[in-house]
């Protein structure tokens, strides 16, 4: 057998396994709960496709649809094309279709319907004859969280989630958000725990399927350029923005229920702060990742001085592109004197040796002037600079800026000399494009973390005690809120003067992305 080679010793990206090849799932099923919703719609129709059409599905393969309509196969067959032809990623082929329709199987009900869930239990056995799925099946829970216990508990009954006698894997799917609270969140854990064994358990944070983000770990731990600075000796501050321009749409029963910091602070933006902050895993696999996403999610720190480091607001009407958009309380179905909030920011702290005094500064809101999520590394400035001061007057932090949306890349702010007789120097950026380095483009989240559940790896699915501490970063500031009311700010601006303000107290200012 060979050796690894000596030089690829210790290195947390080395794997037997080669991960360029691709990766085909065993035979199985993909039953999808809610599938006329508009995430299944949206997302997760379009990325079995392109699966497809990237030739990874297996050749055992069916996707079964469960949903409250009176439908046939027909009808949800037609559904699902008229979703894989507006969503697909890899372009609509008919053969391509024609192959994956062959596979479609529907099945109504509601889920109290304890006919409709044999049904569905009957039609996985059926189809392991029809279909050769090896008795292997995936559920996905597209469904607003409240209908979980419903349905998981249908399926214990029904004994669905269970096939160990059979000898195929049955593997759980679960949107975020994971609770409500630390406390649901943890009800919800035990509920699910108790149908399906921990490791077939894949909670969805869909941020951790962008190719930008897995970046940062290659980023950090692939190179040698980044380590020596990436500490609090050299760290001044790390701010990380999720901003996008949309409103809320038509998801006011949803969205007014939760808000900005339950909706992508808890998950998203977290999951950012972990992998920026995580120390090197021993290895690339999914439990040394989690194990080390775990401990920083563990060391966060919440301001006690929550009054000026926890700010919320919502946002009133203004223009966006040319257009007049209405505010959070005029949208549909938002109740009225809503005090929910589509904007947070807060200052945190990391309690590790590495970032000890390094205050970490998220931001998120909708209705903001453009869609775009970053992460960007503040460096302290030089402690000594052999200039005089008109020199340097226009020279800012380095910066190191992760851009995981929109124009993906990395870009770096550095000081350079203004060509010329005099010793100026100004801020400048080197950018890395993704699109100009690679002509591969990358999958869509969906369809990354889709192939991931298939195949049962679950690297870039947070477990849950991932979930419970990024409750407890949430649930004081929840409680600091409760009550009181967030502040205005017009749409199409940059959030409230609050927020501002909070950076200004430290002495720094908000990035402009
Ligand atoms: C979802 C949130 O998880 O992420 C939405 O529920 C948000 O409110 C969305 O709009 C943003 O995702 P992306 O991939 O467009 O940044």
């Amino acid at each position: 057998m060979s050796q690894p080679q000596e030089g690829l010793r210790g290195n947390p990206l080395r794997d037997v396994r080669d991960r360029r090849l691709p990766r085909v799932p065993d035979p199985c099923a993909l039953v999808v709960f809610g599938v006329t919703g508009d995430l299944a719609r949206k997302k997760l129709i379009p990325a079995v496709y392109d699966l497809g059409n990237r030739g990874l599905l297996p050749p055992g393969f069916a996707l079964l649809g469960f949903a409250r309509r009176d439908w046939g196969h027909g009808e949800f067959e037609s559904l699902a094309r008229e979703a894989a032809e507006k969503g697909s990623r890899t372009g609509f082929r008919d053969d391509v279709w024609q192959r994956i329709a062959d596979s479609i199987k529907f099945v109504p009900g509601s889920f109290d319907d304890d006919a409709a869930f044999d049904n569905l239990s009957q039609t996985l056995i059926d189809l392991e004859a029809t279909h050769g799925i090896r008795g292997n099946a995936a559920f996905y829970l597209s469904i607003p969280p409240a209908m979980f216990p419903t349905v998981l508990k249908q399926m214990q009954r029904t004994g669905m989630a269970d096939n160990a006698e059979r000898g195929g894997w049955r593997r759980v799917v679960v949107e975020k958000p994971f609770g409500y609270d630390l406390k649901s969140s943890r009800e919800l854990n035990e509920l699910v725990d108790n149908v399906f064994t921990p490791q077939d358990v894949f909670r969805i944070d869909h941020y951790l399927g962008k190719e930008t983000v897995q970046n940062l770990l290659a980023l950090r731990f692939a190179n040698t350029l980044y380590e020596p600075l990436w500490n609090g000796n050299y760290v001044d501050s790390v701010q990380i923005t999720m901003a996008e321009d949309v409103g809320i749409g038509s998801r006011a029963a949803f969205y007014d229920k939760a808000g900005a910091a339950r909706d992508v602070l808890q998950n998203h933006v977290l999951q950012l702060v972990a992998l920026t902050a995580m120390e090197e895993p021993v290895s690339f696999d999914a439990e040394s990742i989690r194990t080390e996403k775990t401990k920083v999610l563990g060391a966060i720190s919440v301001p006690k001085d929550l009054e000026h480091y926890a700010i919320r607001g919502q946002y009133d009407q203004g223009w966006l592109g040319g257009v007049r958009v209405p505010s959070y309380l005029d949208e549909k179905d938002v109740p009225a004197g809503s005090t929910t909030e589509t904007y947070a920011a807060v200052r945190l702290g990391v309690e590790t040796r590495r970032w000890a005094g390094v205050p970490f500064y998220l931001r998120t809101g909708k209705r903001l002037p453009r869609r775009v999520t970053e992460i960007a590394v503040i460096f302290k400035k030089a402690p000594h600079l052999p200039f005089s001061q008109t020199d340097t007057e226009e020279l800012g932090h380095n910066q190191l800026v992760v851009r995981v949306q929109p124009d993906e890349g990395i870009t770096m702010r550095f000081g350079s000399k203004v060509p010329g007789s005099s010793m100026e120097v100004r801020d400048v950026s080197m950018d890395f494009l993704y699109g100009e380095s690679f002509t591969e483009s990358s999958p869509e989240a969906y369809e990354r973390l889709l192939l991931d559940v298939l195949l049962g790896d679950a690297t870039l699915f947070p477990r849950n005690e991932e979930v419970e501490h990024s409750w407890r970063v949430i649930d004081p500031l929840e409680e600091f809120w409760a009550g009181r009311k967030p502040h205005l700010y017009r749409s199409g601006e940059w959030g409230p003067a609050a927020a501002a303000e909070m950076l200004a107290r430290d002495g720094r200012v908000w990035r402009r992305p």
